[in-house]
């Protein structure tokens, strides 16, 4: 059904949503885990950037790099938690609607603003993405500074999961290992590595993820244990006067990861994504479904059909729990033990965010002052 009131055309949304009747610019940003001013402050900042005439993918990166710069936001940049190594390896990506142009830089080390050195990748270079040691030469090439990522907090919550936790976390238990038939496995591979005692696994089936709350939506949770686990991410979309899109992603990943991991946020098209035509999305949570799914390029061609922002995302939570195939990663009464949050901004300044599990937020800013937005859910 079209209402042809509706700019654009969109169909009336199946599923009414706050968001859905706003027109106009709009910035939404993940509502940012237990530091729960980073979202409202980085919307009011990207808001206040694009009212001045900035362009959306660079207000949503300036806004971002407050939670970069924040030691007490142990999911992005300065202060994020590392890998299994203590190593902290930092993704992020951004992309502007009006070139359709991309810039990425992932496992980045001692560089405290991976979104900005993304958008410089964006700005300077004919390349998407850079990782590792490229990303780290080039970002110190153009002025970026070196330093010691690690907080006193990020530092002893490493140790304390050294201490406590099995070095093999992040591999699955000999009997989740997925065996194909012959001749796929290769002769040449060594035996499996040693799983030592210690790591739960329910710690491991969402990848680290406590099973009351799981890491979805920047959350930071606590493990079995005490320790903390995160997918804490912080993702940033605007739209601005002229209807022109941008957005950011930017984190320290899945903590605790085996050194090299990349998850969802520098992929174009997995932890972000905007079409000037229609609109923009991103990601957080358990980034490796996101990947599976292209889950916020999906959302954008979502609303070219016609889905609200709210329904899109929803959408997309429904598309990854229908492809996770994998009993691990359900409980006993098949509820999934991880989550991941979509957030979504349409041309017209409609927004939208939506988590599998509850609990999932969002911070919007419309006119200046943030608001929270609860996002829709599939499971309580
Ligand atoms: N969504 C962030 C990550 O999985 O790395």
């Amino acid at each position: 059904m079209t209402d042809a009131s509706r700019p654009g055309g969109f169909p009336a949304p199946i599923h009414p949503a706050p968001g859905d009747n706003h027109r106009g610019p709009c910035v939404i940003a993940s509502g940012n885990g237990l530091k729960d001013y980073n979202g409202p402050n980085t919307v009011e900042l990207a808001f206040k950037l694009i009212t001045d005439g900035h362009r959306p993918v660079e207000a949503c990166v300036r806004g971002v790099n407050l939670v970069e710069d924040d030691p007490e936001d142990m999911s992005v940049g300065y202060g994020g938690l590392p890998n299994e190594d203590g190593v902290i390896q930092l993704d992020a990506a951004c992309m502007d609607g009006p070139l359709h142009k991309a810039g990425a830089v992932a496992a980045l080390e001692d560089i405290k603003n991976p979104a900005s050195v993304a958008l410089e990748v964006l700005r300077r270079t004919d390349h998407v993405l850079l990782v590792g040691p490229g990303a780290k030469k080039f970002a110190l090439r153009i002025g970026f500074p070196e330093q010691d990522l690690h907080t006193e907090a990020s530092r002893k919550a490493w140790l304390d999961w050294r201490a406590n936790l099995n070095r093999e976390d992040k591999w699955l238990d000999a009997d989740q290992i997925i065996n194909f038939p012959e001749p796929w496995r290769q002769q040449s591979m060594g035996p499996p590595p040693h799983r030592g005692g210690g790591g739960s696994s329910e710690a491991r089936a969402g990848g680290g993820a406590s099973p009351s709350h799981p890491s979805g939506a920047g959350h930071i949770s606590l493990d079995p244990l005490g320790n903390p686990h995160t997918y804490g991410t912080i993702h940033c979309s605007a739209v601005n006067k002229d209807t022109d899109l941008g957005c950011c992603t930017t984190t320290s990943g899945l903590a605790w990861k085996l050194p090299g991991r990349v998850g969802d946020s520098p992929l174009i098209g997995a932890g972000l994504y905007c079409d000037n035509a229609t609109g923009s999305a991103g990601a957080t949570g358990r980034g490796e479904s996101v990947i599976h799914t292209l889950g916020s390029a999906w959302i954008v061609h979502a609303m070219e059909r016609g889905l609200t922002p709210t329904e899109a995302c929803l959408e997309a939570c429904k598309r990854i729990v229908d492809r996770t195939h994998e009993p691990r990663m359900f409980d006993d009464n098949k509820r999934p033990r991880f989550s991941v949050t979509f957030y979504a901004v349409r041309k017209d300044g409609a927004y939208g965010s939506a988590s599998i599990l509850k609990g999932g937020h969002a911070a919007v800013c419309t006119d200046g002052k943030a608001q929270r937005l609860e996002s829709e859910f599939l499971y309580e």
